[in-house]
């Protein structure tokens, strides 16, 4: 599947969601609200898709910040308001901000870093001493079998349980402070608006191009989710300290 078709497959499946990963926008807030982020803060999103997270964090603690996607279908999304903050459509792992940022987010999309490790690096390495690193990714809740995994294109060692998922945010050199696993309530709310954004937009555009490979791959996404990603997959929410000295 070609990269654009792919984007264009997420920004549908997306259409009634304002975060793109499995996190219930309360709970999220939440989770932001009781960070020890430094007063009038400048916050980096990084792979922001339509900006949710960082919009919370300048809601809740003021100060700025910028959102970076390389989709401009997603960042076409993204809130308008009166926020200070400003959009680069860029490949986020090769943008650099003009100044420190005190807070970066990657949340859902640490696979622009290869994965958690190199996103906790890639974070770590960009906030100022006394910042805050918030990752949210996967994790197994239970191993897949080989087949499973093969069948959704993954490898066993793409990821690890959650004590794994903290762990390389140690390793990192940052000190986790908040974790949030997603329930099965959000896992299922985001599977189902995906599911159903995308199944509601085929039905309505029965002549688009894509509307055959949207939809084959929307059903096996239910299907794999009904036999065993529902057990198998986990997200949370990591928010880590990066140390003053
Ligand atoms: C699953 S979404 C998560 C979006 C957002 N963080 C959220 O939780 O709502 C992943 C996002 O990463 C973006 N993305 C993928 N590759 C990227 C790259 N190399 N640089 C910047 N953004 C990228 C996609 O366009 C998409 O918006």
């Amino acid at each position: 599947v070609d990269r654009d078709a792919r984007d264009r497959w997420s920004n549908v499946a997306h259409a009634n969601r304002r975060l793109c990963s499995p996190v219930d926008e309360a709970r999220l807030a939440a989770f932001l609200k009781e960070l020890p982020v430094p007063p009038a803060p400048y916050t980096v999103d990084l792979g922001c898709g339509k900006a949710e997270a960082l919009r919370r964090v300048v809601e809740l603690h003021g100060g700025s910040g910028t959102g970076v996607d390389i989709s401009a279908r997603m960042l076409g999304d993204a809130f308008d308001g009166e926020w200070d903050i400003e959009f680069a459509q860029a490949d986020a792992a090769m943008w650099r901000p003009e100044r420190r940022p005190d807070v970066a987010l990657c949340i859902g999309s640490a696979h622009i870093f290869g994965g958690a490790a190199g996103a906790a690096a890639a974070l770590g390495a960009l906030v100022a001493p006394g910042g805050i690193v918030v990752l949210g990714d996967g994790y197994w809740r239970a191993m897949p079998t080989a087949a499973e995994l093969a069948s959704f294109g993954m490898e066993p060692d793409e990821l690890g349980d959650l004590t794994e998922l903290v762990a390389l945010v140690r390793r990192a050199d940052l000190v986790p402070i908040a974790v949030q696993p997603s329930t099965d309530a959000e896992w299922d709310g985001y599977e189902w608006s995906l599911i159903r954004a995308v199944e509601v937009w085929a039905a309505a555009n029965p002549d688009d191009p894509d509307g055959a490979e949207f939809l084959s791959r929307t059903r096996f996404m239910r299907d794999t989710y009904l036999e065993w990603r529902r057990a198998a997959f986990g997200f949370a929410l990591v928010a880590a300290l990066k140390p003053k000295a």
